[in-house]
């Protein structure tokens, strides 16, 4: 059985090919870039028509098959900017109804964890979910997901992507943050985990303050990701102990980054527990985790529009 999944929720238009075995067949996309802004909802959707049918035909040649050999076809119908997620359920509609093949819609967040999980065969991790939007641990309970803490304003990415355009790194800006946090010092930042939760938005208006003082973006990329990757890895610590999980799993776009795996593997070392990351390919948004969601989901969901608010423990 081949799966077709399509992503579209936010800067990325891409399509995955997977088996029912979840073996990885193409994996292409195309992702909106700009020099100075940040995302522009209807630019963005502008973006994902331009390259659909490219993207389409890539992974299909990529991967060898044709319309024919595809049992069925997922989608992300959610959470994401409206505009781009209406643009993706318009491609997915049309090719189900021209090649005649299934719709399942899925659920995002729950398709960057399941993609983590299949990868390295995991029982029952904890996760941690740092992407644009989301910044979640997140554990699973009797089938449903149970987020144990999250972001109570921005997620990460976004807050680092709003820094990075203040000091003129264009987006996305967590790469380029991570390359000039390698040559800076620490600087004093806010610090705030609230019980399970955190929240970055006082830590953007000091870095944002600090930058227009003058001090050098080395040493305020440096502070923002130990300070940020610190209060996460206290909470993801937090979850494992009260959850008695031994295994961490990270997903999301801000997992690419080298120095956060590092402190979270340091602290699931220390506490006999295994971190887990997903290479960069899986990690950020594409179409195959969308395919194996939506290859798990093949029973229970169908065409359901999309819902551009549809929380993971909602699912
Ligand atoms: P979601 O819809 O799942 O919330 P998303 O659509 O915003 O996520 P992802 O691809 O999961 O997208 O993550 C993108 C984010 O990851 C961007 O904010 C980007 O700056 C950040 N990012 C990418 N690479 C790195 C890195 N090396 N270090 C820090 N952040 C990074
Ligand atoms: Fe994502």
């Amino acid at each position: 059985m081949i799966i077709l999944g399509i992503e579209s929720t936010a800067h990325t238009f891409g399509i995955g090919l997977v088996t029912d075995k979840g073996q990885i067949l193409a994996n292409e996309l195309d992702s909106f870039h700009s020099a100075e802004g940040g995302m522009i909802p209807h630019e963005v959707a502008e973006h994902h028509e331009q390259v659909a049918e490219d993207v389409l035909q890539k992974a299909l040649q990529k991967a060898k098959v044709s319309w024919k050999d595809i049992s069925c076809m997922a989608y992300s119908a959610g959470p994401g900017l409206d505009p781009a997620l209406w643009k993706g359920y318009e491609k997915a509609k049309g090719w189900s109804q021209r090649y005649k093949k299934k719709l399942i819609g899925v659920n995002h967040p729950a398709a960057h964890l399941s993609i983590g999980k299949q990868l390295h065969r995991l029982q029952d991790p904890c996760y941690l979910y740092v992407s644009g939007v989301n910044t979640q641990v997140i554990v699973q309970e009797g089938g449903k997901y149970r987020v144990m803490g999250e972001t109570l304003d921005i997620g990460l990415g976004n807050m680092l992507d709003k820094f990075g355009r203040m000091i003129g790194l264009g987006f996305p800006a967590g790469p380029k943050i991570e390359g000039l946090a390698k040559g800076g010092k620490y600087v004093a930042l806010p610090y705030v985990v609230k019980g399970m939760d955190v929240s970055f938005s006082g830590i953007l208006t000091k870095i944002c303050q600090l930058a227009e003082k003058g001090f050098a973006r080395e040493d305020l990329c440096f502070s923002v990701q130990e300070t940020c990757f610190a209060m996460l890895t206290e909470v993801a610590e937090r979850a494992m102990a009260q959850t008695n999980k031994q295994e961490l799993l990270l997903v999301g776009g801000v997992g690419a980054n080298k120095r956060f795996g590092e402190m979270l593997s340091i602290m699931c070392k220390e506490r006999q527990a295994t971190f887990y990351n997903v290479p960069v390919e899986l990690v950020r948004d594409n179409g195959a985790m969308i395919a194996w969601e939506g290859y798990l989901r093949r029973k229970e969901s169908s065409d359901i529009s999309v819902n551009p608010l549809w929380r993971i423990d909602e699912v």
